[in-house]
């Protein structure tokens, strides 16, 4: 039987791909999303992946989702944490609402939903766990301090859990993207991202399909020996 992997945030930008990477390589997916009804029923309708609701920032909600998604699909073996906010501003201009919701959703969701998976992963004895960092939480970017501390926070995260997963097979990574063609990125200035864009050594924003390979791998059984570890995909724009 193939593996079953949920997608967090699975039915847009970089995690519809990763969604689709997924299914392409044999997996039964699900993907989570928790806003956008009308584009999730467009994403099921198109791929054939159902998509489940609820808030990964809520932890009871994520606890039953996966439930239902175990129930009806199968015990989740593959997670990837792919569900992220923005809510930019320099420190001065945050308030404490734009701090909470991006620590909460980007960086609770990941405690959230290993909570639900890590003990079946556990009993079975495989699992592969990837989280999504972001260059931003390596280098920190400027009107970013909510962002850059839940993905930074999901880098350490990573590699504590890591290591209490290893002895039972289960595996825990993280992704760290760079600037990727997304409406998250879009939504940045254009004077700002002409800006950045211009520090990309490769010279353009990254394709979401280019993460997903890197998701694909790293949830593979070939990727068994990779635990703890950050990949980053960025142009070259943080060599770290
Ligand atoms: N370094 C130093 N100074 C900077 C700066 C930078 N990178 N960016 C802006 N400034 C300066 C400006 O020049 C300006 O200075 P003056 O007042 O002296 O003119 C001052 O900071 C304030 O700038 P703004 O008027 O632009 O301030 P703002 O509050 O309106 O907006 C901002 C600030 C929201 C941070 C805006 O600049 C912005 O959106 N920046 C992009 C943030 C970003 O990269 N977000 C990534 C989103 S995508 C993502 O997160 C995915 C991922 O993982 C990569």
């Amino acid at each position: 039987m193939a593996r079953v992997a949920i997608v967090t945030g699975g039915t847009r930008g970089i995690g519809k791909a990763i969604s689709l990477s997924l299914k392409d390589a044999g997996y039964t997916v699900a993907a989570n999303y928790a806003g956008n009804e009308e584009k999730a029923r467009a994403f099921s309708d198109e791929t054939g992946i159902p998509a489940y609701k609820w808030d990964v920032g809520d932890h009871e909600a994520t606890l039953a989702g996966c439930r239902q998604v175990e129930q009806e699909v199968g015990p989740i073996e593959i997670l990837v944490n792919n569900a992220g906010i923005t809510r930019d501003g320099t420190l001065l201009k945050m308030t404490f609402q734009d701090w909470y919701d991006v620590m909460r959703i980007n960086l609770g969701g990941c405690f959230n939903m290993a909570k639900a998976c890590f003990p079946g992963m556990k009993e079975r004895g495989w699992g592969r766990i990837v989280n999504i960092g972001s260059i931003n939480g390596q280098a920190g970017q400027y009107g970013q301090v909510n962002y850059a501390a839940a993905k930074s926070g999901i880098h350490g995260f990573t590699k504590a859990l890591a290591q209490e997963g290893a002895r039972f097979g289960v595996t825990v990574n993280a992704i760290a993207p760079g600037y990727i063609d997304t409406d998250m990125v879009a939504a940045v200035p254009e004077n700002v991202l002409e800006k950045i864009v211009a520090r990309i050594p490769v010279g353009r924003l990254g394709q979401a399909n280019e993460i997903a390979r890197g998701v694909t791998f790293l949830a593979s059984e070939e990727g068994g020996f990779v635990t703890g570890s950050t990949l980053s995909i960025n142009g070259g724009q943080h060599m770290y």
